[in-house]
């Protein structure tokens, strides 16, 4: 397993639609297993694949009951609506607030391939539709309000003040 480079805010690969992953082969399975060693590396409960610069729709999350690997994952089914503060690894100090769906059902492939559904609600749910947006290049900061620390970040980064 290995530890990858969490890409930053003004890395294009964040803005780019991931593919859908073809077939769930052995390269898949380790990619998820290193996106999970770097998820708690750094603190995370949520990675998706473009932000260690995989275009590709694989998502982990581990909201505190143990890690899940979700593979092309789609969400068939969402009600009700919660709005929370979140984070992101990819924009380190950034805070806001996210409306998000509170029920979800998600469709995806397993680390056999094998078709597997999900219901999730609260933290599990968020955390779900953060990461399946970053599949789509939709960040956080595109839906939060009140957010904090953005303006300091992409000073940090030598990013223009537009640059998202
Ligand atoms: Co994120």
């Amino acid at each position: 397993m290995a530890i990858l480079e969490v890409k930053k805010l003004g890395s294009e690969v964040l803005r780019s639609k991931a593919q859908k992953v073809p077939k769930v082969t052995k390269r898949i399975v380790k990619l998820t297993k290193d996106m999970l060693e770097t998820m708690y590396a750094t603190d995370g409960v949520g990675l998706a694949a473009p932000q260690i610069g995989e275009n590709l729709r694989v998502i982990v999350v581990d909201p505190g009951d143990g890690p899940l690997a979700l593979i092309n994952p789609e969400i068939i089914q969402a009600q009700g609506s919660e709005v929370d503060v979140e984070g992101c690894l990819s924009l380190p100090g950034v805070l806001g607030y996210v409306e998000r769906f509170s029920d979800l059902i998600v469709e995806y492939l397993d680390e056999r391939g094998k078709p597997q559904r999900i219901e999730a609600s609260g933290l599990l749910a968020r955390i779900l539709q953060h990461e399946i947006d970053h599949l789509d290049g939709i960040l956080f900061i595109d839906k939060a309000s009140g957010i904090s620390g953005l303006a300091e970040l992409q000073a940090k980064l030598g990013l223009a003040e537009d640059q998202q």
